[in-house]
């Protein structure tokens, strides 16, 4: 392929031109969210609501390349819990580069032993996932949350490991604000 650049609009994450973009509502990551009762609450009352979207660059998922991506967390709860996304470890456990665009975030991440590191993740920051570490994107304010992801292209999401076991902690609202708490 023949180098070429890409437009970044920090405000809204949107990549021009980019490849796929993924939407991904309430009802396909149910089993994320601790309170099921919330979740089916909302998908009545606001209709299946879009979590988060992604713009993928246009770059081969090849051994080699770096591939990257934005994402758009929409602001909201289900029940206490942040809208967020479902989050997965890396096939190759390979690295990944997070840069913040807007709005605030943090990152839950945890290795295959079970140990926990949360990071803020605000447009002045950068947050390096190392090896072996699972990751997930939390929304934890009003506006949308935005962010570029940086990996290489043949690292592979592994979405299923995390669905059987979950994180070991999720971020709740609370009255003094968003807290972390050890899952049950
Ligand atoms: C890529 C990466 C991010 C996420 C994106 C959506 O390796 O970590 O670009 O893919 O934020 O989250 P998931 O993939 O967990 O649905
Ligand atoms: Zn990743």
């Amino acid at each position: 392929m023949i180098p070429f650049s890409a437009t970044l609009d920090f405000r809204s994450g949107y990549l021009t031109p980019h490849e796929a973009a993924l939407e991904r509502r309430l009802s396909e990551m149910l089993g994320a969210y601790a309170d099921a009762e919330a979740a089916r609450r909302l998908i009545g009352d606001a209709g299946d609501p879009v979590i988060y979207r992604a713009f993928d660059a246009p770059v081969p998922e090849e051994r080699g390349h770096l591939v990257y991506r934005t994402t758009i967390i929409s602001p909201g709860r289900v029940g206490a819990e942040y809208f967020m996304t479902k989050g997965h470890h890396h096939e190759l456990d390979s690295a990944e580069f997070y840069l913040g665009m807007a709005g605030t975030g943090l990152m839950v991440m945890q290795d295959r032993a079970g140990v926990l590191q949360v990071e803020k993740l605000t447009p002045d920051v950068t947050v390096y996932v190392p090896p072996g570490w699972a990751h997930r994107t939390v929304n934890i304010g009003d506006d949308n949350l935005v962010f570029l992801a940086v990996y290489p292209g043949d690292a592979r999401h592994d979405y299923a490991s995390i669905e059987r076991d979950g994180f070991t902690a999720r971020v709740l609202a609370t009255d003094d604000g968003p807290e972390v708490v050890m899952a049950e």
